[in-house]
């Protein structure tokens, strides 16, 4: 079945599809308790990072990890929350705007994860969640880990195999990548620092893991 909207460097109809569904993901991940879980596993996993950190969400959506990101740190960061949907970005400032916290460590920008507007070495850390399945993921990780200082960590929240992973590709319309493939690319560029699966109470667990890892 071909339900996948690969994304190339100069090509990416994801956009435009989160375009059309920018509401309707929203309200469906705020139901289902992700930003809950984001802050319980925050909690428990403080971000590797230190005052005034360069951040890359990449691949934002509507803010959600970004604003659960912004609860989580106690002192100022610069955040930069990425995604080729403008709906996406639209929605994500909306709901920054009505949230609590540090509004002016955020900032946002369109763009495709495959061409970062970055600098090599220039962040502290990068964290993605739902964007890779959406690309060719060596060129995805790589071109994150390009942007990242050594020693800086990649955060990547993947699909895991389950039914609710394959209900989530069926209805957004992207690719998960098989565990073997996400290690073996992620080991390419970086050391993993640990690997995290979200209890199965929580919904995030029915389809998420966490990899941790820093760049070497
Ligand atoms: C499943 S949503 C995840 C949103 C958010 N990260 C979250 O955790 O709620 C996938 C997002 O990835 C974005 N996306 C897909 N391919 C992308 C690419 N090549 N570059 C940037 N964003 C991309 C889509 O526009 C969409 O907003």
């Amino acid at each position: 079945m071909e339900y996948a909207l690969t994304a190339t460097k100069n090509e990416a109809r994801a956009g435009s599809y989160y375009d059309r569904i920018a509401r309707f993901y929203d309200l469906t991940f705020k139901i289902n308790g992700y930003g809950r879980s984001l802050d319980k596993y925050f909690e428990n996993h403080p971000l590797p990072v230190s005052r005034g950190a360069k951040i890359l969400d990449a691949g934002c959506g509507t803010g959600l990890l970004t604003l659960a990101m912004l609860r989580a740190i106690r002192f100022p960061v610069a955040i930069t929350a990425l995604d080729l949907s403008s709906t996406s970005l639209e929605a994500a400032r909306k709901s920054l705007y009505y949230s609590p916290g540090r509004k002016r460590d955020v900032t946002f920008a369109q763009g495709n994860l495959l061409s970062l507007p970055f600098a090599d070495d220039s962040l502290d850390l990068v964290i993605t969640s739902g964007a890779l399945e959406y690309v060719p993921l060596a060129d995805g990780i790589s071109e994150i880990a390009r942007v990242i200082a050594p020693g800086g960590h990649l955060l990547h929240l993947p699909i895991h195999p389950s039914v609710a992973g394959t209900f989530l590709e069926i209805v957004f319309r992207f690719k998960s990548h098989p565990p073997k493939e996400v290690k073996d690319k992620t080991e390419r560029h970086f050391r993993i620092v640990h690997q995290y699966r979200f209890p199965p109470p929580q919904v995030l667990g029915w389809s998420k893991t966490a990899i941790l890892a820093q760049k070497v």
